[in-house]
């Protein structure tokens, strides 16, 4: 309940944020920052390759369309034209102080997806990230200015890395990693057609219910609790499959009174 309300309230502040002008591409006069005007000189392809992938890479990702810019992760001075004046307080990632230092990542991306934070403080990836620096953090996982959710490749681009039989790093945990993730995108799919049922019965305030049994779910996945998560993600599919089934029996006796 608690973790759900924090996730609005995080969104909430981005939204107030924008309004407020810190994200000035979602205000419809506002002037262009002056991170992107810059970053985005296409002189960069030759110049500064890494410069010139970095802006391409966010360019399109989920927080471009949610309207979160360079400044929304990396702060600086938007307002400045020049580079040295914009990037003040930006410090290389490789200084411990850098909010992308490694160690520093979850609570960087923790700042907006804190129900996520909570919970993966409470993994044993965290716990060794923090002691051996070997545990991954989100970016890891996610990709960082193009952070995705990869839901149905996540094994192959990340898991089996450092779970593997040479490792000897539970490489039991890659089968039952693709177990859960299978029984969650199968909830998807059913949430899917939820939304779109609730939506044509004009019901759409139904799908609340839906949406937080889901989210609730993949915050606690990122506890890495495997023993917890496999009953869950049972319990999850389970919900949403009568939801689904339910809904579809009510359209098809509707279909039989026309
Ligand atoms: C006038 C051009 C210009 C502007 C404005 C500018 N940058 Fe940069 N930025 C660069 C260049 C060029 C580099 C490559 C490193 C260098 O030359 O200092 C860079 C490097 C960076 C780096 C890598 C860290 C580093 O110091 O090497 C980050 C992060 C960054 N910029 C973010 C921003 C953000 C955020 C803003 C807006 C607040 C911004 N930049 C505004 C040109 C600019
Ligand atoms: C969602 C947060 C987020 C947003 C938004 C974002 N970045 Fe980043 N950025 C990161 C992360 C995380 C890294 C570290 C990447 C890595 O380790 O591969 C990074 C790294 C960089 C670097 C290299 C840093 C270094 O010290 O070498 C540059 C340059 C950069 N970003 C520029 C930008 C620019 C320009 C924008 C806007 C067009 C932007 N970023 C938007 C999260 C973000
Ligand atoms: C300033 C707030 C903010 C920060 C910082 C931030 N995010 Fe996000 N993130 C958002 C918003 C807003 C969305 C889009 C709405 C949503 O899915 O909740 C989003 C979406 C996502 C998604 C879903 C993408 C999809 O395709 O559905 C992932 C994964 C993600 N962020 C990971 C990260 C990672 C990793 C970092 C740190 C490098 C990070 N975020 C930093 C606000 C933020
Ligand atoms: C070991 C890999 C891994 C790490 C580390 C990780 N995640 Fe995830 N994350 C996943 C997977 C896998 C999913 C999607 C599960 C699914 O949808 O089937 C996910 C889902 C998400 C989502 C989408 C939630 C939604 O409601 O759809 C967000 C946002 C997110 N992660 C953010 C983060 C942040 C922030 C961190 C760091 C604090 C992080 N993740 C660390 C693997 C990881
Ligand atoms: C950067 C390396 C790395 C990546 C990538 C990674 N892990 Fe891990 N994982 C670890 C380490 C290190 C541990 C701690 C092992 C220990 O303490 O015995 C761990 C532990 C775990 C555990 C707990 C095992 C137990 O029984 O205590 C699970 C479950 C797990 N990982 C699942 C995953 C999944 C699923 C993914 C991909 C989405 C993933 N890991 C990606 C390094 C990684």
């Amino acid at each position: 309940m608690d973790t759900f309300r924090t996730r609005n309230h995080s969104i909430f502040l981005a939204a107030a944020a924008c309004l407020l002008g810190v994200f000035p591409r979602t205000a419809a006069a506002a002037p262009a920052e002056s991170c992107v005007e810059c970053h985005k000189d296409e002189k960069f392809r030759v110049q500064n390759k890494k410069i010139y992938d970095y802006y391409q890479e966010w360019k399109g990702s989920a927080h471009d369309l949610a309207g979160l810019s360079c400044t929304a992760c990396h702060k600086g001075d938007p307002a400045k034209a020049g580079k040295d004046a914009a990037h003040v307080g930006i410090v290389p990632q490789s200084d411990p102080a850098s909010p992308f230092h490694y160690k520093n990542i979850p609570a960087t991306c923790g700042g907006c997806h804190q129900p996520v934070l909570e919970r993966f403080a409470k993994s044993r990836h965290f716990a060794q990230l923090e002691s051996t620096g070997l545990g991954p953090n989100c970016i890891t996982c996610h990709g960082a200015l193009n952070a995705r959710v990869y839901a149905t490749t996540i094994v192959e681009r990340a898991c089996s890395n450092c779970h593997n039989a040479k490792s000897k790093n539970h490489p039991e945990v890659i089968g039952q990693a693709q177990e859960i993730l299978a029984r969650l995108n199968h909830a998807n799919g059913y949430r899917k057609g939820l939304k779109f049922y609730y939506k044509s019965v004009k019901k759409p305030g139904a799908m609340a219910k839906v949406d937080k049994a889901y989210t609730d779910t993949i915050d606690f996945w990122h506890e890495f609790d495997f023993k917890k998560l496999g009953p869950r993600s049972q319990d999850l599919l389970a919900e949403l499959k009568k939801l689904y089934l339910e809904a579809h029996k009510a359209e098809a006796g509707k279909a039989d009174g026309r």
